[in-house]
């Protein structure tokens, strides 16, 4: 039996920046209610068919192959989560084993949209824990804003999100004090609807019909969000996950040294940093700058949170994620 750790990682988001005022003048929005509802000021958009998710994802992973300090040939396993993929498929797990030139080891595709990196890296502790791989790489990587509705119709979904990649490389660690320590996994589909894109999909139509229908503007290729409704399943789950985690190993709020929520609303973080009685510095958030990333938030979040000296070797740190399915988790971490 063996603990798996963070090693290494990194982060890469396109240069193109896109503010709220860009926004505003390709919809009916504005940076005040932008930033009053969500806390965002600006987000990253991919402006060129250079970036991908795939190109991206591979960008952060050789930053966190890099500080990790193992050779790429050590890679066991690849897990990427994502909710927009290059291809329908095969996922982009296989597109970033060719890329890395990675010899033949396996490749998987996680689809848990927000919460995707929170079940990656569950995923990948199981592996390590068992014995059967050393060193996995886990990337959460999107591109959204191919996708999405820039008309004043999709306005309430259309801001909040961003483009951007996040990895990170876990290795066998013999310590069982130190590592990912345990991790918390949920789902409630009979939400499934109440964030999905609907198209396309094989479920109530025939391939004919959709191909029939390509048609930007058809709805049901664009996200629909109950925004009110997820928000208060949001709090509540988050809350709930993370006491979960701290339950499961003798925890108490007081011990969290740093808590990297999934960004999906600063307000939604605010919430339950204000619940939690937590420090700004327990706390780290950046949708501010990013938007809402999705599977990448988490580990561009962690990243940048490590790479200010947020994190120091002993601490307790907390990642939480709540999304579309619903699904959401927890993992808890002595760094
Ligand atoms: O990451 C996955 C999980 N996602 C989440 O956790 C997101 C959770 N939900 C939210 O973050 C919030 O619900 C939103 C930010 C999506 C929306 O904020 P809200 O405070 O719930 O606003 P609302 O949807 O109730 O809309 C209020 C008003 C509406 O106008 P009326 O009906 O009051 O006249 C909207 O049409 O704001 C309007 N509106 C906008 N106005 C300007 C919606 N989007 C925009 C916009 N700019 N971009």
């Amino acid at each position: 039996m063996y603990h798996s750790k963070i090693t290494g990682l990194g982060y890469y988001v396109p240069e193109n920046i896109v503010t709220n005022d860009d926004l505003s003048k390709i919809m009916d929005t504005n940076d005040e209610w932008i930033q009053e509802r969500t806390g965002i000021k600006r987000r990253r958009h991919v402006n060129s068919l250079e970036d991908t998710t795939t190109s991206m994802g591979v960008k952060a992973a050789k930053i966190a192959i890099d500080r990790s300090g193992i050779a790429k040939e050590d890679i066991d396993f690849i897990i990427f989560a994502t909710l927009s993929p290059d291809y329908y498929f095969p996922g982009p797990g296989v597109l970033v084993q060719r890329d890395l030139g990675l010899k033949t080891v396996g490749a998987l595709d996680v689809r848990n949209q927000c919460s995707g990196f929170v079940y990656a890296i569950s995923i990948a502790d199981q592996y390590i824990k068992t014995g059967m791989y050393k060193n996995i790489l886990v990337i959460g990587s999107e591109v959204h804003s191919r996708g999405l509705d820039f008309t004043t119709r999709g306005r309430g979904v259309s801001v909040i999100f961003g483009d951007g990649a996040g990895a990170a490389i876990l290795s066998r660690e013999e310590d069982l004090t130190k590592g990912i320590l345990s991790t918390h996994l949920h789902s409630e589909g009979q939400y499934a609807e109440e964030l999905a894109v609907i198209a396309p999909g094989m479920g109530k139509r025939w391939v004919t019909d959709i191909i029939a229908d390509n048609d930007p503007n058809d709805e049901s290729y664009y996200p629909h969000m109950n925004g009110q409704f997820v928000f208060k399943n949001a709090v509540v789950r988050f809350s709930e996950v993370i006491m979960e985690g701290l339950k499961a190993n003798g925890l108490e709020i007081s011990d969290i040294d740093m808590l990297i929520p999934h960004q999906a609303n600063l307000r939604i973080s605010q919430f339950i940093q204000q619940k939690f009685k937590l420090n700004d510095d327990q706390v780290y958030n950046n949708i501010m700058e990013y938007g809402n990333t999705t599977a990448a938030s988490i580990p561009i979040a962690l990243t940048e949170a490590w790479e200010k000296g947020k994190i120091k070797e002993g601490d307790t740190v907390v990642l939480a994620a709540f999304g579309s399915g619903f699904t959401w988790g927890s993992v808890i971490i002595k760094w």
